[in-house]
């Protein structure tokens, strides 16, 4: 039941009709009994600090940005957390006295879906597949997580270069280092923790993995792929008929608003058994 008192949260972006978060966020939100609406706010580019501004002003608790705003929003914000300053991306506002303080859950998102699915990071050797947005996320994954060691592999070597750069200058070690694609034969030995996040392979694009040669997946044990349309990718496929575990993006995607909305309600811990319900009702939007 909506209130007056309700606690009132919300996602912009540019479009945002798209969004899964108010289904999800609606649906804990009911199932734990607690006053408490998400709604889709419609963000032009122009007018970011003013919805946050408006939003602060409206009482809002939280919200979250999406696409495109993710970095655009950041000049409008009281504080930023470890997070959103080593990711350089915000996903999630929380209100604080003078403003809105900016995180960053895609990491720990990622984080979370490894680690329910039996994918420890800390002492692993480690590959990142794409050095864009999503990369930069598990890439402080990966340095928080104290992973051994990682190597980016990415179409353009620069971008991988600079992601590697930042890293190893804010853990204070060299671990990760950057390759281009096409030269994944250089990793040693095998069993490595893989962490996709290009794009490739993406609804409507199905069929494609980044890298094609079957052999690159022999040195894969577990996998995460960031991507979730379609359920199974082909990266997925391909791990897997080399003997490894894979997962898709869908937990990741999840996890992430579930650190949002703790974020927000921190008295909450939502269970597993509404984790469960969300990801049903969201594979079913998805892949009905
Ligand atoms: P996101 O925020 O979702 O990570 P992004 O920042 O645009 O999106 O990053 C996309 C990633 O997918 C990049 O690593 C990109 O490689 P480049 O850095 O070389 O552009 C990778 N990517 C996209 N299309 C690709 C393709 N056809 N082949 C290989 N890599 C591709």
């Amino acid at each position: 039941m909506i209130t007056g008192h309700a606690m009132v949260c919300g996602v912009i972006g540019n479009p945002v009709g798209h969004s899964l978060s108010p289904l999800m966020h609606n649906f804990c939100g009911q199932a734990l009994g607690l006053d408490y609406i998400y709604v889709p706010c419609h963000v032009q580019d122009d007018r970011v600090g003013e919805a946050v501004r408006g939003a602060f002003a409206l009482g809002f608790t939280g919200i979250n940005v999406t696409v495109p705003h993710k970095q655009r929003v950041m000049p409008y914000l009281a504080e930023l957390d470890d997070s959103a300053k080593s990711i350089g991306a915000v996903n999630t506002l929380v209100r604080c006295e003078k403003g809105y303080k900016g995180y960053n859950t895609d990491a720990d998102g990622l984080g979370r879906a490894m680690k329910e699915n039996g994918m420890e990071i800390g002492g692993r050797r480690c590959i990142l597949l794409g050095a864009g947005g999503a990369a930069k996320a598990a890439a402080y994954l990966f340095m928080r997580e104290k992973a051994e060691s990682v190597v980016i592999l990415n179409r353009s070597l620069e971008k991988a270069r600079s992601l590697a750069d930042e890293m190893n200058g804010k853990a204070g070690r060299q671990f990760m280092q950057a390759l281009p694609l096409q030269q994944w034969r250089q990793l040693e030995g095998d069993s490595y923790l893989a962490v996709q996040t290009t794009s490739v392979g993406m609804h409507p694009n199905e069929g494609h993995a980044v890298i094609e040669d079957r052999e690159f997946y022999k040195k894969i044990s577990q996998a995460a792929d960031a991507v979730y349309t379609p359920a199974r990718t082909r990266f997925m496929e391909y791990v897997e008929e080399a003997g490894g575990q894979a997962v898709n993006g869908l937990d990741m995607l999840i996890y992430q608003g579930i650190a949002a909305f703790e974020l927000w309600n921190p008295q909450v811990k939502v269970p597993d058994d509404v984790i469960g319900q969300v990801r049903e009702m969201m594979e079913e939007r998805l892949h009905g």
